[in-house]
């Protein structure tokens, strides 16, 4: 039976999916205005020093899990043992959830794109946020905007064509990455850029507090697609020779490298032309004009870093709508067709009232967040962590560690320096506790403050 399931063609068409999912709007939108919000560098370290210590630890248990039950992520965790079925679902829901605000930015991106026509010279910084804000609480516009991008990930998962579009974009990418090296260059040489390199990456440890901690957690398994069933599920369909720990590490670099080099555009400019590094959300497409504008050619790189940035969302948002087409598929027998429409276009009634918070619907709250805000945190700072914690405590302690130690070394074949490292200690006790700690701190019960 398990030869029957379909496989990458080789170990770089697993690293092409699961890099088109990690890498998307977390890094270049969602990462930066985290960065801003929870005090600029010292966010940055705890962000990294979780990168390493859970993200990449989690990535190597999902993948090692959906490569050995060639399942998708509820189906994977019933072919171990039936009663952690529910575990899939908290991931399921996360990814609904997300999708329902991520194609509502990739509206946003869509728009900007548009903005390389007209040009991307405002009159001044505060012109560029009047911009942003008018355009976001407007009615009509962003809700089309969010209408084109959730079309085009419906028409892609429906048509089944999202392996071409990976590969096609994965070739976009480095064109992506060249840009943003430019970019990079340019914002560091603004008068100015210093103040907001200062603030990027000199650490000021007091600002580290639980709700720092949990946001820098929240964003490592955002910016890496787990938690949710993306990468098990990539992982199911990678080789029996393929190796486990070396894509599991080259993945979160490059997303890790992306994210971070895009703070590296964003506050140089925030500082140079004195926008605010706290604003949130709407950090990336306040700031990114005026580095065009600084720029020959702003226009022309503009609309191009928009287009690849469009492209690079689209393909984490087909592996958001995956999983959550395949458990309707795999749980209630629907068709395919029927799970892809019916599932997407609830997503995107849901978005439409992610986009109307930004302006008409701002007044209604949940917890105190607008609907957007409540949905972004809910999923990246509770569903996504709770649904890493469990999948780590169920590959460590029910799968077992040993276990998922020999699908990840190809059983003992391949080389894994820190193998029994990451079965007896980090994925067993590490990961979990670190998670737990920090969600004990979040709501205050364990204090953080140095
Ligand atoms: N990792 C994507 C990003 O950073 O833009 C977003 C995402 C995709 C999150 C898939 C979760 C997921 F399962």
């Amino acid at each position: 039976m398990e030869q029957s399931r379909e496989t990458f063609g080789s170990q770089i068409g697993f690293i092409f999916a699961a890099a088109g999912s990690a890498i998307g709007l977390g890094n270049i939108w969602r990462f930066p205005y985290l960065v801003g919000m929870y005090g600029g560098a010292a966010f940055l370290v705890v962000y990294l020093a979780i990168v390493l210590i859970v993200g990449v630890v989690c990535f190597i248990a999902e993948v090692s899990f959906g490569r050995h039950t060639r399942q998708s992520n509820v189906g994977a965790f019933k072919s171990v043992n039936k009663a952690w079925a529910p575990a899939g679902l908290i991931g399921i829901l996360a990814g609904f959830m997300i999708l329902s605000f991520y194609s509502v930015v990739g509206g946003w991106a869509i728009r900007y794109f548009f903005q390389a026509f007209a040009g991307y010279s405002f009159a001044d910084p505060a012109a560029s946020a009047d911009f942003f804000g008018a355009f976001v609480s407007s009615p009509l516009a962003p809700v089309i905007y969010h209408g084109l991008f959730m079309g085009a990930t419906i028409y892609i998962v429906y048509n089944g064509i999202q392996d071409g579009i990976e590969k096609y974009s994965n070739i976009m990418m480095p064109a992506l990455f060249v840009l943003i090296l430019i970019l990079t260059v340019r914002s560091l040489t603004l008068p100015g850029a210093h103040e907001g390199l200062e603030f990027y990456l000199k650490p000021d440890f007091s600002r580290i507090t639980g709700e720092v901690l949990l946001a820098a957690l929240g964003q490592v398994f955002f910016t890496l697609s787990l938690g949710m069933g993306s990468i098990l599920t990539y992982g199911s369909y990678l080789g029996k020779d393929d190796n486990i720990p070396y894509v599991s590490t080259v993945v979160p670099l490059m997303d890790t490298l992306i994210a971070f080099l895009a703070g590296l555009i964003i506050f140089p400019a925030v500082f140079a032309y004195g926008f605010q590094p706290d604003q949130g959300g709407g950090l990336a497409f306040v700031t990114l004009p005026a580095v065009f504008d600084a720029m020959p050619a702003g226009n022309l790189f503009g609309g191009a870093f928009f287009f690849l940035l469009v492209l690079a969302a689209l393909t984490s948002a087909i592996s958001l709508l995956e999983p959550v087409a395949a458990y309707m598929i795999e749980e209630y027998g629907w068709t395919r067709n029927k799970a892809v429409l019916i599932m997407g276009t609830i997503i995107f009634v849901v978005g439409i009232g992610a986009s109307l918070s930004q302006g008409v619907w701002s007044h209604i709250t949940f917890f105190g967040d607008n609907f957007f805000d409540f949905l972004d945190n809910t999923s990246g700072n509770i569903l996504l962590p709770v649904s890493g914690l469990v999948t780590a405590i169920f590959v460590a302690w029910v799968w077992g560690s040993d276990n998922a130690l020999r699908e990840a070394t190809n059983d003992g074949a391949i080389k894994f320096a820190w193998g029994n490292l990451w079965a007896n200690v980090l994925i067993k006790y590490v990961a979990p506790i670190l998670i737990t700690v920090v969600f004990l701190s979040s709501i205050g019960i364990i204090p953080v403050g140095i």
